[in-house]
């Protein structure tokens, strides 16, 4: 049956052609048409505003409740959380989205990693409140995030996650790219942010530790922050 059905159902227990007979055709009309309206202007949603900006050090743990709550627990177990340990985020690329009552709804951070001496991007944590999921804003921050990275010169980015997910944004399975075990070799994925980044780039994962020097060439001055946007979804 359908809404409109029950709808009418609702104002006039009877089928419609008895309704009609009862109430007459034109009564009838007015009253579904009634019903059609009330259940469009019920059914629609207001548009909810979300505002972007790039994570602040004060965010910071708002952001790992956040991860707290949408990620199983023992997160850090994982052994991408390996590679981040004392490790700085790449802060341009770290952000955050909140909602009109200015709570945290959706975060993104990458850190930087080498693989087979070439510098890669990792993608991740990512994470959108339940409440929010499902309304683009995983998506909308992954697609910013990534575009900000090409703009700041870099030229591949790496990930461990769902390919159904991750394959509308150009994310492919990095067949010769090893994490740290246990991680699931199907799950690892990569993107290209120049054509043919990834041609040669295989072997291990590794961390990017503060005391390298290259380290300084490979943040460099993109830690600058970029603009804060507002989109809704
Ligand atoms: C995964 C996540 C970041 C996606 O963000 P989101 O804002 O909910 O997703 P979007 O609105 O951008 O996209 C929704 C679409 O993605 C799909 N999708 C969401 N999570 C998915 C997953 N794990 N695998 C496959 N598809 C997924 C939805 O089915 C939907 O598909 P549709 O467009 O065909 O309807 C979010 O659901 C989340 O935080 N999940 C829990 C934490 C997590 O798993 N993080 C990713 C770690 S790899």
């Amino acid at each position: 049956m359908s809404p409109r059905c029950r709808c009418l159902q609702a104002v006039c227990p009877s089928d419609r052609r008895k309704a009609r007979r009862v109430h007459g055709v034109t009564a009838c009309v007015l009253a579904e048409v009634a019903c059609i309206a009330i259940i469009w202007l019920y059914g629609r949603k207001p548009g909810r505003v979300y505002t972007t900006a790039q994570e602040k050090p004060e965010d910071w743990w708002e952001v790992e409740a956040l991860y707290d709550l949408c990620f199983a627990p023992g997160r850090t177990l994982l052994s991408s959380y390996r590679l981040r340990e004392d490790v700085p985020p790449v802060a341009p690329l770290c952000r955050v989205a909140r909602d009109s009552t200015n709570t945290l709804v959706a975060a993104i951070r990458y850190w930087p990693v080498r693989v087979g001496g070439s510098r890669v991007l990792l993608l991740g944590p990512v994470a959108v409140h339940p409440v929010t999921q499902g309304a683009g804003l995983g998506g909308l921050l992954i697609r910013e995030t990534l575009h900000a990275a090409g703009e700041l010169g870099y030229e591949r980015v790496l990930l461990v996650g769902d390919p159904p997910y991750y394959n509308r944004f150009g994310f492919f399975h990095l067949a010769g790219v090893e994490m740290p075990p246990p991680t699931n070799p199907d799950r690892v994925q990569g993107l290209e942010l120049i054509p043919g980044a990834w041609d040669g780039v295989h072997g291990e994962v590794e961390k990017v530790t503060m005391t390298e020097e290259a380290v300084d060439t490979f943040v460099e001055e993109r830690n600058e922050s970029w603009e804060d946007g507002a989109t809704e979804a």
